[in-house]
This record gives structure tokens, sequence and C-alpha cells, in this order.
């Protein structure tokens, strides 16, 4: 079973990044995280991050066929990409949608999520253990 965990623009940023809201934990820390979740849950993951709408859809057409599901923090393109939603959509593959900060509870544009019509889950809200969440998720949902 194998996933891919794709991260937006500025994810790479983590630590550094607005700390009172995205936590002081680096972008290292987050992908170090996420592997040890995939050991646990018997997953095998591959991660990828990208500042580009273009390298994201590209990634996502690129995993059918290739990967079993995708967990994806879209980031600003969540509240903006229709060719995420769309790549998303083509593929088909299962997808949970995680966000670091409670997107429901900041500014007004960020409520809307693009992504999350083609996702089954969103875990918002959660900081790390939302990628923890989506990937025992999907790890539950490929096993049956
Ligand atoms: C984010 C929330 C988005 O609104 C924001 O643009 C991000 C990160 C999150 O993980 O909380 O870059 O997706």
């Amino acid at each position: 079973m194998k996933i891919l965990v794709i991260n937006g623009p500025n994810v790479n940023m983590l630590g550094l990044r607005e700390p009172e809201i995205y936590g002081r934990k680096d972008f290292a820390a987050l992908l170090e995280y996420i592997q040890e979740i995939c050991a646990e849950s018997g997953v095998e993951a591959e991660c990828m991050q990208s500042n580009h709408e273009g390298a994201i859809v590209d990634a996502i057409q690129a995993a059918y066929g290739r990967f079993d599901g995708i967990v994806i923090n879209p980031a600003a393109y969540t509240h903006t990409s229709i060719a995420i939603l769309d790549a998303l959509k083509a593929v088909g593959l299962p997808a949970v949608e995680v966000h670091l900060s409670n997107i429901r509870e900041r500014e007004a544009f960020r409520h809307i999520s693009y992504a999350a019509q083609a996702c089954e889950k969103t875990f918002a809200g959660m900081g790390f253990h939302g990628y923890a969440e989506a990937i025992r998720y999907l790890a539950g949902k490929l096993r049956h």
C-alpha cells in the first residue's frame, strides 16, 4: 500500500513561518513524523512539496497507477485551485485533505476549499496530528 503525501506552497517554511499559527517544528520534522506514522500503519509513503500549482497537478496525475491514495495539504491553493481539484477528480484516487491550522476559524477567504470537493475527509486544526489521522484513515480504508 503506497500513498503520496503532497504539501503545497510555504509548507516548507514551517518553523519559521507564523509559528503562532503553524507551530515551531520545521518541515523536516513533519516529514519525519509522516514516515513514522506510515511505518506504524504499514503504509509506504512518498512525500512531495512544491510552491508551484502546475507541479502539484503533475504530481497528482503521475500518481495514477503508482499510488493507492493521496494525502494533500494544498496550502494556499486550497482556496484558489480548480486545477488541483480537477486533477484529484481525474485520477480518482482516494484523497484526504489536511490543514495544520483550522481554516474554518481563520479569515473568510480560507473558508472555501476547492480540494475538499474531491477529498473523502478533511482534518484541519490538529497540527501534525492531522496528517496521522489522514494516513490512518487511508490505511484503514485501503485495507478493507
Ligand atoms: C494551510 C492553511 C492555508 O490557508 C494556508 O494558505 C497554508 C497552510 C494549513 O496547513 O493550515 O499555507 O493549508
